[in-house]
């Protein structure tokens, strides 16, 4: 019934030099970055934040999308314009987070599935008709030694995955189907690679296997990186490399592109990443490579912010540095001098 509809907005999604913010994070977790900067964590500062972050002046030129939560959704800028409204009126999709989070996988210490499917044909009826045009769906995988990610938990998270996307697909939402390796962890760039090519090969398995169309849905993989506690660090160069030779392997050419999460990378690093992808393989990549962030481009802003209107200002102008700065990075255009720009920011 949505078929040209889905195919558009995933095409739009992908738009040249264009990427998603998301801003979907649930409400234990943005109370949890807000008591690290000191911001009360209360609804009101929920919306104020959120209200910044979308009334950001040129916003929409780097934006393609946004990811919004259930509570903002339902919320509206200081004018009193719904957020979705606000978004599409500037040029910019709304979209949703459909999954209600990550919960412990029974009979696997360590490891989560993640929940919310049920009732979600109703869920996704209610948010299309609130303005949201695709939705997120967030998998996690631990990696600790050879012995995790359990199979039971790569199977499990993707056969959910893919019928949270056959829903989607079937209520009008282009589906972003997340399945995120943890950066956590000693593990190795190689290591990073074989988890990452297991979980993708097994997630495309299963959007096969239940009939999603790869042309109506958006990737949004982490990349390829060594763990965060891994003594040998990768190079740039090196996990561009790594992280492009997984996707081809394991992504299908209909798809029209992959949005990657910055991961807990710091906001430079996720930009340098994604700029060596797009520099170094410009054209011989199938899909669109962007961002869908959520730390990697808020994080300057929210610790500019810390909740008070003064700050409103230069919160939004580092904001809309990192997304140009990003917006760069998916044109294989960005360098490490374009970084001076956020330092001349009096905050
Ligand atoms: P980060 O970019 O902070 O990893 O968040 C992306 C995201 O949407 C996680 O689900």
């Amino acid at each position: 019934m949505y078929a040209q509809e889905l195919a558009a907005t995933a095409r739009a999604m992908m738009a040249r030099g264009k990427g998603l913010l998301a801003a979907d994070e649930s409400n234990g977790t943005c109370n949890k970055r807000f008591e690290q900067v000191g911001i009360p964590t209360t609804e009101e500062m929920r919306r104020a934040y959120r209200d910044m972050l979308l009334t950001t002046p040129g916003i929409n030129e780097c934006l393609s999308g946004v990811i919004l939560f259930d509570e903002t959704i339902r919320q509206t800028t200081k004018s009193g314009v719904p957020f979705a409204n606000h978004l599409m009126q500037i040029g910019i999709i709304p979209g949703i987070k459909l999954d209600k989070g990550a919960k412990p996988l029974a009979g696997h210490p360590n490891e989560t599935v993640t929940e919310g499917l049920d009732g979600l044909r109703d869920r996704i009826a209610e948010y299309y008709q609130m303005g949201a045009r695709f939705a997120k769906w967030r998998a996690v995988y631990t990696i600790d030694g050879d012995r995790l990610p359990s199979r039971s938990c790569i199977e499990t998270n993707a056969h959910a995955l893919a019928r949270y996307a056959a829903l989607c697909q079937e209520g009008g939402l282009v589906p972003i189907v997340e399945p995120e390796v943890l950066i956590n962890g000693n593990h190795t760039l190689e290591r990073s690679y074989d988890v990452h090519r297991d979980v993708l090969k097994v997630v495309f398995d299963q959007l096969f296997v239940q009939d999603v169309d790869f042309d109506k849905m958006i990737l949004k993989p982490s990349m390829v990186v060594s763990g965060l506690e891994c003594p040998q660090q990768a190079s740039v160069e090196d996990v561009a490399r790594a992280t492009v030779k997984c996707l081809k392997e394991c992504v299908p050419s209909a798809v029209p592109g992959c949005a990657f999460l910055s991961g807990g990378q710091s906001a430079e690093r996720a930009t340098a990443h994604l700029n060596a992808m797009n520099a170094i393989f410009k054209d011989e990549l199938p899909w669109t490579l962007t961002f869908s962030y959520a730390r990697a481009l808020q994080q300057p802003a929210m610790e500019a912010w810390k909740g008070n209107d003064a700050n409103v200002s230069s919160a939004q102008q580092l904001f809309h540095i990192r997304a140009k700065l990003n917006s760069a990075a998916s044109q294989g255009q960005y360098t490490p001098e374009m970084e001076t720009e956020m330092k001349a920011v009096t905050v």
